[in-house]
């Protein structure tokens, strides 16, 4: 792409106030595409974007003053490099990746956009095998997925980890990411969404009985577990995996309290229960938050669990960016995507997102010709 094909004015979702999505953002047409790029800096023209929960929560939450808006909406995308500005990054190239939303609050650059400015090792080189719509969905809860599987869980091959909300885009990574690595996963989801989660593993239907079917192969196994169907802690401690977990990740975000309450009972002694943010879904999950608060703070001479609670919070890291690469262009990885909307409709994408149902991510095509 060459500089005189770049336009000086592009389309962008801009988030002007707090508020839902139908009132906090605004399709404004004349939006200037950046021409000034610091050291470090490359401009992308943006092929397809994702949403994450995050996005629609921080526009409902955050005051303006915090969010510094107005600024470009979300995080996530995909597209063609259109000025590399001297990093190791070609005019051309296919890449995807993200701008963290605390970054963007400082650059007031987002993925709902024809053009954005991300830093070059926030980027990563898009696999021929990958479409740009998919893997527009990669960038936080892949690496969100790797961090916990490695960084908090510290998970190594031959161990057994227990996904807690396994249908949700961090789940399905975390699926996909563990089994690559030849670590068995046990994963809780609905039973609507039973097939979906185990056709991120299940290579063999080995055996079934009434509250668990198993999936085997020579490197790993899933186990599926519903969640509307029995308490997991309960089923947990009346089914302890032998030898116990080794990990346990909430994908999900505040599960009943009980499931970290009772974890010595089925995870191993130095294992570790990371969450991905323990967060009321609803006003009656108030009552479960607090009793979960209180017991990651209750001393264990006091009566605490004795298993260390961790939270996660994702952050930029090239390697893993480039390790979860490696296993899309192997297809060890599969990004799933729920559902695919046009770049005017993003309000609709949001609508999605906000009924907490989706499985995989919710797209936003900028250039409607690409797959
Ligand atoms: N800490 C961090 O750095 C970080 C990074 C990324 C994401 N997150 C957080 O991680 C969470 C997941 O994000 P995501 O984008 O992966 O979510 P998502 O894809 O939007 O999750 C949707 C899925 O959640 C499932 N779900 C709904 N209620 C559930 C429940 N009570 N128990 C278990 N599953 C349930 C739904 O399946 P059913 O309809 O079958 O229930 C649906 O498949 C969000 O809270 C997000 O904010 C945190």
């Amino acid at each position: 792409m060459t500089s005189n094909e770049i336009p000086q004015k592009q389309k962008a979702w801009i988030v002007v106030k707090r508020g839902k999505p139908k009132d906090a953002l605004v399709l404004d047409a004349d939006v200037p595409v950046p021409t000034e790029l610091k050291p470090g800096e490359v401009l992308v023209k943006v092929q397809a974007a994702a949403l994450n929960p995050i996005g629609y929560k921080l526009m409902c939450m955050l005051p303006n003053f915090i969010a510094k808006r107005p600024l470009t909406a979300e995080s996530d995308f995909a597209g063609i490099v259109a000025n590399g500005n001297g990093t190791k990054w070609l005019d051309g190239e296919a890449v995807f990746g993200l701008i963290p939303y605390g970054l963007g609050m400082k650059t007031k650059q987002g993925a709902l956009t024809e053009y954005t400015v991300v830093p070059a090792d926030h980027l990563a080189t898009r696999p021929a095998n990958v479409t740009p719509a998919q893997a527009a969905g990669v960038g936080i809860v892949g690496l969100t997925a790797w961090q916990a599987v490695f960084d908090y869980l510290k998970m190594e091959e031959g161990q057994h980890l227990f996904i807690y909300g396994a249908s949700t885009s961090v789940g399905v990574f975390a699926i996909q990411i563990a089994k690559a690595k030849g670590i068995k996963v046990t994963a809780s989801a609905s039973e609507r969404n039973r097939e979906f989660v185990t056709s991120l593993g299940a290579d063999d239907v080995s055996h079934v009985d009434n509250s668990a079917w198993y999936f085997i192969n020579s490197q790993a196994y899933l186990q599926f577990v519903d969640y509307t169907k029995q308490d997991i802690a309960t089923y947990l401690s009346q089914n302890p995996p032998t030898p116990k977990f080794h990990g346990i990740l909430d994908a999900f975000g505040l599960p009943n309290a009980s499931l970290y309450a009772n974890s010595e009972k089925y995870l191993a002694p130095g294992g570790i229960y990371a969450s991905v943010g323990p967060q009321p879904h609803r006003l009656g999950d108030v009552p479960k938050l607090l009793e979960l608060l209180f017991d990651m703070v209750r001393p264990t001479w006091l009566g605490g669990v004795k298993r260390k609670f961790a939270f996660i919070s994702v952050k930029v890291d090239t390697e893993d960016l480039n390790e979860i690469q490696d296993l899309l262009a192997t297809g060890k990885i599969s990004p799933r995507i729920d559902s695919v909307y046009k770049f005017e409709d993003a309000l609709q994408a949001y609508d999605r997102s906000m009924t907490g149902r989706a499985t995989g991510k919710i797209v936003v095509k900028v250039d409607p010709s690409v797959d």
